[in-house]
Order: C-alpha cells, then structure tokens, then sequence
C-alpha cells in the first residue's frame, strides 16, 4: 500500500461580507442572538457573477501552487459539493475544464458538511492502490444560492467559501500524511435537514418554487443534538480505530455549524478547549468547504505544526459524519 501525503492545501473566501447586522435588516432577529446560539458574527457570500466552480477553481489554484504541481500533474478530481453549478453535469467536470486538467478524471460527492472526510478518504483509497499519483480535493459551496433569506431559523447559519488540497503518493514540502478515517451514515433522518425542491421527488414548479421547497430546510434543534452524538462517536472511533487517546490528539479541527455542538464536542471527549480549532465566527457553515477551510487556518495561522497529530470531524445532512486522523 502506497502511503498517502497532503502536498498543497488552498482555500477561497469571496469578498462579500455579510454580518449579522445585516442580517437583522433583512429578518426578525439580533446580532445578540445569532452570537450567543451560534458564535457567528459574519459570513461571506459569492459575487453575483460567482458560482461554486469559480471559487473552487481559486482554492484548487493556491492549493496546486502550494504542492508545487501543474493541473496536467492531476489524475483526479473530486468536488464535494451540495451547491454545484447545475443539476448536472457534475461541477468537477467544470471545475477540470477551467483548470485545464487535461489529464484528470473528475466527479463530485454529496455528503453535505461531510464532503471534505467523505471526499478525503475516496481520495486515500485510490492512492493507497496506487490507481492515481495526485488527486485534488476540493470542498466548495454557495451555500446563499440556497438560503432562504426569510427564514431566520437558518439564513443566520450558512456562508459560502472553497477549500482544496492535493492528495499525493510522495511527500511535498512537509511530511504531511492521511493516517486513517472514520465514517459514519444514518439515512433514517433525511427529513430533518434537506434541500426538498428540484429533485426527483418534487421536479420545480411553480408551486414548489412558491412552497419555497428549492432552498434549504432544518429542523435545527434536533440536529443539534445528533450533531453532537454523531462527531462524539466520531472521533472516538477514529481514537479506538488507531489506539490512540485524546492527549495524543494536538488538535482537533471541528466542522464549523455552530461554536455550542463545537463546545459540546470538545467536552464530551475530553479535550481542552484550547485545542478545539474555531473559525466559525467569521465564515459561519460552509459545508464541504468548513473543514477545509479550517484545516488551512489552523495550519496557516501556526495553530497546527509539523509533526502534530490533528483530527478533522464533520457532520452533515444525510446524516452522515467522518473523521480523519492526519499527521501534519
Ligand atoms: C438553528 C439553531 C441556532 C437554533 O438555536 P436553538 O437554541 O436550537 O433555538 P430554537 O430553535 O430552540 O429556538 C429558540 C427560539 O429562538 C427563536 N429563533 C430562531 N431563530 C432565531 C433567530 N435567528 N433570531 C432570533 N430568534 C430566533 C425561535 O423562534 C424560538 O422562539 P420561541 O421560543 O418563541 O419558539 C440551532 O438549533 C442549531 O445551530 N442547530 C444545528 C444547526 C446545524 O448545525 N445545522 C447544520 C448541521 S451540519
């Protein structure tokens, strides 16, 4: 089995800052609120001639950069996404055509805020195998194309942005190296958290574009709480999975919907606050793109340093939820 390295990570944020007092111009709510229940004091959001495969584009460019890589060097890429350009075809088709990536295969992933461990982990398996030599992952969302901005109950919540890294079978500039994952899904809650318009199960209409079916829809509260048994029992898996404790973990890098299921988390398995990675306060939930995003900030920012070992969690809608265990 060939040993799997990241050799580049990149991210890209757009431009557009909304805050929550902008927030409360447009629904019944209060930066006081949306800070006490969700930590998030801005997010950002696309420009109106951005769509996700732009922003991926931009994070898979710094991420190529920072491995020292061509896109030619690339023989696959998988964008996780739950906001991809259209329909179909799949936006890593897009997103290969505007890199120029001749070489590549490309497909997308749905696993919603757990796009980037799903996709990671796709990833490793093929280069494990030695099917390909450098894979680029990438999370990517515009989220506020899906938001709907009435609902207070979550337009507070979402913000668009793009992470990627390549996945190599050599070691870049650092020693980096995807140890092991974790996965979990339970389909059993799909009603709880979706996007029920323009699928097979209600094709757009006028009605469903009235029932406002094509934007997101949650029942917060209870995903709350299996948002936080789901990432516990993640990253005690991946523990147990590698016989490792939580002091051997330097940081843990949670998916960023909300700072109260990231303290929650920190405290049901036992790790001090202090090395609970949190970005959340400036990006809100960028799905796929979260982790990633927060991966690159811990690392940019110094917080994670070579030789550390770091373990990424996410949960989304499905529900699904992973785990990856990295050595930076
Ligand atoms: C959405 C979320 C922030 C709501 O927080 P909460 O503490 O659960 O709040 P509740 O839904 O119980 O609502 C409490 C009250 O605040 C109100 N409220 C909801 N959103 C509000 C807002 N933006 N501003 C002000 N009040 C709001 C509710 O109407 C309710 O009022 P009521 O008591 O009069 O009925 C929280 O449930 C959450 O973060 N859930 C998980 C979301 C998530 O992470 N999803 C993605 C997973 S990947």
């Amino acid at each position: 089995m060939e040993k799997v390295y990241i050799t580049g990570i990149g991210k890209y944020i757009p431009k557009k800052v909304l805050t929550n007092h902008d927030i409360e111009k447009m629904v019944d709510t209060s930066d006081e609120w949306i800070t006490t229940r969700t930590g998030i004091k801005e997010r950002h959001v696309v420009a109106d001639d951005q769509c996700t495969s732009d922003i991926a584009v931009l994070a898979a460019k710094e991420a190529m950069a920072d491995a020292g890589l061509k896109p030619t060097d690339i023989d696959l890429i998988i964008v996780a996404t739950i906001t991809g350009d259209m329909q179909f075809p799949a936006t890593s088709c897009v997103v290969q055509r505007k890199l120029h990536a001749k070489n590549a295969v490309a497909f997308d992933i749905s696993a919603a805020c757990a796009g980037f461990p799903y996709a990671l982990s796709i990833a490793s398996e093929y280069i494990k195998t030695g099917r390909f030599k450098h894979v680029l992952v990438i999370g990517a969302e515009a989220l506020s194309r899906f938001t709907d901005w009435t609902d207070r109950g979550t337009c507070i919540l979402f913000g668009d942005g793009a992470g990627a890294a390549v996945v190599s079978n050599v070691p870049g500039k650092t020693q980096s190296e995807v140890l092991s994952d974790y996965l979990g899904t339970d389909g059993t809650h799909v009603g709880l958290l979706n996007t029920p318009g323009g699928g097979s199960v209600h094709p757009a209409t006028h009605a469903t574009v009235d029932q406002r079916l094509h934007y997101i829809k949650m029942e917060g509260n209870a995903v709350f709480k299996i948002a936080v048994k789901s990432m516990t029992e993640a990253v005690n898996g991946i523990l147990q999975k590698n016989e490792l404790i939580i002091d051997d973990i330097a940081s843990l890098i949670p998916h960023q919907a909300n700072l109260r299921i990231i303290k929650a988390v920190g405290k049901a398995v036992k790790i001090a606050e202090e090395r609970v990675f949190v970005n959340v306060d400036k990006y809100g939930n960028m799905s796929s793109a979260t982790t990633i995003v927060a991966l690159y900030d811990a690392v940019r920012s110094g917080v994670v340093r070579p030789g550390d070992l770091v373990v990424l969690v996410a949960f989304g809608g499905g529900f699904v939820w992973g785990a990856t265990l990295i050595r930076w």
